[in-house]
């Protein structure tokens, strides 16, 4: 049976799948839910001592949108897009701290942990926050520099607006991690030239890990109105954003290795795509839109789904996945050259590899198609279009 258990900033989790902090980690209830589902652990809604960030949550809206962009009603597809604006947790940090208490008591009964997350304005907010959580008893905090919404907000310097400055997000988190003793991960913005950089710098600054990512601001017009949906720009993402958080998973996997730990989120939809985020380097994976449209029995079955894959797989441990996808990653350089093969007997000429070729290399051959090899650079256009199994293969050369 493979093992699930994962060591994550020298804290175990029972398995690397964990609800991460939004609306379905709002209060004690909730999160109790995401428990209940055998995830490894929850990242609260993020507590803050901003009133604004606070009173947005009561007006928060988010619409699931279809890959046109258009809003769904009813069956949401698999590449859809979650449109929406919120805010940060509801109470205030006295009161949160009331439902994060509850939490990890009901936590502890189930093996799974509570992760505490944290936003102010100024830096000795910060900080107080981050003792208030850790008295809480959270093993691990999260600090929420990707939030997109303050974006929107003139003059509220918190989330994205903190993790777009590099040198006050490394001042944040030197100051939390001299006042409390916990390990510290810091939720980045991927709206910036360079995680690599400010992952190293947090790194050096005390972070034990790198939350990558959180979400992207968008802007959708409805074509109808003519006016933008849910009134103006919001956070957007959805399964389909995935490439673009592992692409970052992959780099800072590979400038550091083990110096820093990964948390990854951003489009995991399933197990299939934790399976991934885990292959390019996290060591935890969060999941957020799926939840919010499949509710938290959608959690349960990544974590099952994931076990039932290690098991086929003969994967005895999670370590054995992670990072070996990125290890494997080569350089233009390396690669090496490559070329299409039709197989005759299987062309049924339907010559669509012909519309897809821009270097001259499939033929014409009026009944069938064929390959100038010596045109071929293995590109593999035709490989994707081709309707007929085995009829066109890529090889080495
Ligand atoms: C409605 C909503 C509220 C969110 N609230 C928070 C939050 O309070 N703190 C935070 O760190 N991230 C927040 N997030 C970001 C999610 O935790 C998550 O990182 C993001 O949605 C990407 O993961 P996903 O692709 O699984 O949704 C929120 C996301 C959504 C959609």
């Amino acid at each position: 049976m493979a093992k699930l258990e994962v060591n994550f900033c020298g804290v175990r989790v029972k398995n690397p799948i964990v609800a991460s902090s939004a609306e379905p980690t709002l209060n004690a209830h909730n999160m109790k839910k995401c428990i209940d589902t055998g995830v490894g652990g929850v990242i609260a809604k993020t507590m803050t001592d901003s009133p604004a960030m606070r009173e947005l949550t009561t007006r928060s809206k988010w619409r699931f949108l279809n890959e046109r962009h258009e809003v769904c009603r009813g069956k949401v597809p698999r590449a859809f897009s979650l449109y929406g604006r919120s805010g940060l947790a509801l109470e205030e940090p006295k009161e949160f701290l009331k439902e994060i208490k509850e939490t990890l008591k009901y936590a502890a009964e189930k093996e799974a942990i509570v992760i505490g997350s944290i936003a102010s304005t100024e830096i000795s907010g910060w900080v107080e926050l981050g003792k208030q959580i850790e008295g809480a008893g959270v093993p691990l905090i999260e600090m929420n520099f990707g939030c997109p919404h303050p974006k929107l907000m003139p003059g509220i310097r918190t989330g994205m607006n903190v993790g777009q400055d590099f040198d006050h997000g490394c001042e944040i988190t030197q100051a939390v991690s001299e006042a409390v003793s916990v390990p510290i991960m810091v939720k980045v913005t991927p709206q910036v030239t360079d995680l690599v950089e400010f992952s190293g710098r947090l790194k050096e600054a005390g972070a034990s890990a790198v939350t990558l990512t959180n979400r992207f601001l968008g802007f959708v017009p409805d074509i109808e109105t003519g006016k933008p949906l849910v009134y103006g720009q919001a956070g957007v993402g959805g399964p389909w954003i995935k490439p673009l958080t592992l692409r970052w998973i992959n780099e800072v996997r590979k400038a550091y290795r083990d110096e820093i730990f990964i948390a990854g989120t951003n489009g995991a939809y399933d197990w299939r795509d934790v399976v991934q985020f885990i292959m390019s380097g996290a060591h935890i994976v969060e999941m957020c839109s799926a939840v919010m449209v499949y509710g938290y029995e959608w959690l349960g079955k990544q974590v099952r789904g994931l076990e039932k894959f290690m098991n086929e797989k003969g994967y005895d441990d999670v370590d054995q996945m992670r990072g070996i996808a990125s290890d494997a990653a080569m350089a233009y350089a390396d690669m090496p050259p490559e070329k299409a093969h039709v197989n005759k007997e299987l062309c049924n000429n339907c010559q669509r590899c012909l519309k897809v070729c821009f270097y001259q290399a499939m033929q014409d051959g009026e009944d069938y198609t064929w390959l100038k090899e010596e045109n071929c650079i293995g590109c593999g256009g035709c490989y994707s279009v081709c309707p007929v199994p085995d009829a066109i293969e890529i090889t080495v050369v």
